[in-house]
């Protein structure tokens, strides 16, 4: 296992969408592994492949007790809706508050290709939807207003200027 370099916005590669996984063998399951290693040492409950520099639609999350491996990751329905605050290893962390649904169901694929769907709430919820959105090339302070969006970018190049 190894720790791979997160990527920042706004590089290129987190705007993009992702290419499907078409491969299930060991190297996938590497860079499974070296995404749950990346995600724990950054203190994230959530990783995509575009955040390592990687164009597919693959994600690894471990939040509230939902541990899993997400490759062609679909939400397949949304329920309700909850409003609080989401940060992401690509924008420092900095937190904004995103309107996201309550509960979303999850199709997708483990690292063996066998196809599976999850559900969530609350805070796993968000996990499941800005993970899929990574796979889009959609980043959360793309959901945001303008002004807000603003805000966060502003706060999070400051933040990079004292590293
Ligand atoms: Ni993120």
């Amino acid at each position: 296992m190894a720790l791979r370099k997160i990527t920042e916005y706004p590089e290129e590669v987190l705007g993009k969408v992702g290419q499907p996984v078409t491969k299930f063998d060991a190297e996938l399951a590497e860079l499974c592994a070296d995404m749950f290693e990346t995600m724990y040492d950054a203190e994230g409950v959530g990783l995509a492949a575009p955040q390592i520099g990687l164009n597919l639609r693959l994600f690894v999350m471990d939040c509230e007790g939902v541990k899993l491996i997400a490759a062609n990751p679909e939400i397949i329905a949304t329920e309700g809706e909850q409003s609080s605050q989401e940060g992401c290893l690509s924008v420092g962390k900095v937190p904004a508050v995103v309107v996201r649904a309550q509960k979303a169901k999850l199709r997708a694929q483990d690292e063996n290709g066998e196809w599976f769907e999850a559900e969530a709430e609350g805070y796993a919820a968000r996990a499941f939807l800005h993970e899929t959105d990574h796979c889009d090339g959609t980043l959360f302070i793309d959901r945001l207003p303008k002004l807000r969006r603003d805000m966060v970018v502003k706060r999070f190049k400051k933040e990079k200027r004292w590293d």
